[in-house]
């Protein structure tokens, strides 16, 4: 067996480098084509490329141009999507110059109306079929596990509905702040940053109904139908709805660390939100009734990405007289980072005469059960690239649902006064005002 070293050598002398003084000049990239029609010959490529847009977003349609125009984007692949059978077939013929994809690093767009405007620009030179939008959250091992745990299991699916789920909590907790990104970040928020895509995409996988094939076309089009049917916010009531935050000073694993506006590029004034908490509904028949929790900020007490699924307490009580208070009710956790796993807990007695209960939990976690690290999302999703599966990757249309789902919040939300910020410390679990949201309805959030 060749050794991983001699593997890596082989690759690493595979490696260029190449500079385009001006992205707006069409000579350079007719250089670029030829550079590369070197390449194909001398390792037999076959035609095959990926452009990988990970530039500032500013530059993605005018890049998205020239590749057009110097005929580097296989154009003659180019035709009009659809969601077709037949289409999703023809899709995966090579042509016989190989086939040339595009990958689009977040974020896509700041609001609707840019994630519109892209969507054209970039579907006037390539069709659906090459496009990549990347979200790292769904390379993620146990993002992926959510569709073969619900669907490869049949003892889950008949109770993932209204009948027996009273709630379900989704929680993106990071302790970091935003490193080097103010640039980027004053203008993003949290919204921006982690709601349009990860958290939706999380909300997406774990309301899903199942795709009739495990094919990507046929679960981006469940994924979408989830989106479709999130009840718009109700403005009216927004306080009951969405909450937003900032972090202030405080303590991050016993270090002491700023407050946001003290943060290096960061406006003294600055009403970015760092964290945010949203309610949501789905108007369908599976989720009626069923409030989705969302939340997500940056400097927590912690970092953790889970899905909690709050169970209904059980119907007829029948311990009552011997257990004082309410009984917790069943949860189910999908971890998703930093520890993988999946737990259940349930209550149980304790051993001995008396009659108390106590909560348990069934743990399967990643790292015990397969003994092998999960690799790294992008790995994967770059892998899924080469081999011409979308199935990790955001669609057109999800994209543009998921921006129209946010643009009242994110609109309003320029428009009135920010809470005084900040209003939550480094190291908490955000504002109050959160934990109000949730309790108000009788409920609480999991502590990750
Ligand atoms: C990125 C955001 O998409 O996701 C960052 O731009 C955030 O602000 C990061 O920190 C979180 O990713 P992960 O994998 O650490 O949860």
């Amino acid at each position: 067996m060749t050794s991983p070293t001699a593997v890596w050598e082989t690759f690493r002398k595979r490696f260029y480098y190449t500079t385009l003084e001006n992205i707006e000049n069409p000579k350079a990239y007719t250089q670029l084509g030829a550079d590369l029609e070197e390449l194909d010959q001398t390792y037999k490529t076959g035609g095959n490329r990926i452009f990988y847009l990970a530039t500032p977003p500013g530059l993605y349609s005018k890049i998205v141009h020239q590749l057009g125009v110097s005929g580097l984007s296989g154009q003659d692949q180019k035709r009009a999507y659809d969601h077709t059978d037949s289409a999703h077939k023809t899709k995966s013929k090579k042509t016989k110059k190989g086939s040339v994809r595009l990958i689009v690093e977040k974020p896509f767009g700041t609001d609707l109306d840019s994630a519109q405007a892209l969507n054209t620009k970039i579907r006037e030179v390539f069709g659906e079929e090459q496009l990549y939008r990347i979200d790292h959250y769904l390379g993620k091992e146990a993002v992926q596990n959510m569709l073969f745990f619900r669907f490869a299991n049949a003892i889950f699916e008949p109770i993932w509905n209204r009948r027996y789920i009273d709630h379900i909590q989704i929680t993106a907790a990071e302790t970091l702040g935003i490193e080097n990104r103010a640039g980027y970040y004053e203008e993003a928020g949290v919204l921006r940053d982690m709601f349009q895509n990860h958290l939706l995409q999380l909300l997406c996988l774990v309301a899903m109904e199942a795709p009739s094939s495990f094919e990507s076309e046929r679960i981006r089009d469940e994924k979408l139908k989830v989106l479709r049917s999130v009840r718009p916010l109700n403005l009216k009531q927004i306080d009951q709805c969405a909450i937003r935050g900032q972090y202030g000073e405080g303590l991050i694993d016993g270090e002491t660390v700023s407050e946001y506006r003290n943060e290096s590029g960061v406006a003294r004034n600055s009403k970015t939100e760092t964290f945010a908490a949203l309610k949501l509904h789905i108007d369908n028949w599976r989720w009626q009734g069923v409030p989705f929790y969302l939340r997500s900020g940056k400097r927590l007490a912690k970092k953790s990405t889970e899905i909690v699924i709050v169970f209904k307490e059980v119907p007829h009580l029948l311990f009552k007289s011997m257990i004082p208070g309410r009984l917790e009710p069943n949860t189910l956790v999908l971890s998703v980072q930093p520890s993988e796993g999946i737990a259940l807990t349930f209550q149980a007695k304790y051993p001995g005469p008396k009659f108390s209960v106590g909560r348990v939990t069934m743990d399967f976690n990643y790292s015990g059960a397969f003994q092998s690290a999960s690799p790294d999302a992008y790995e994967r999703l770059l892998l899924d690239c080469m081999a011409g599966d979308q199935m990790l990757f955001s669609r057109g249309d999800w994209i543009e649902v998921s921006w129209a789902l946010l643009m009242p919040l994110l609109n309003h939300w320029k428009k009135t006064p920010t809470p005084c910020f900040p209003n939550y410390p480094s190291g908490s679990f955000g504002p109050k005002d959160a934990d109000d949201l949730i309790k108000r309805d009788g409920r609480s959030w999991r502590s990750p």
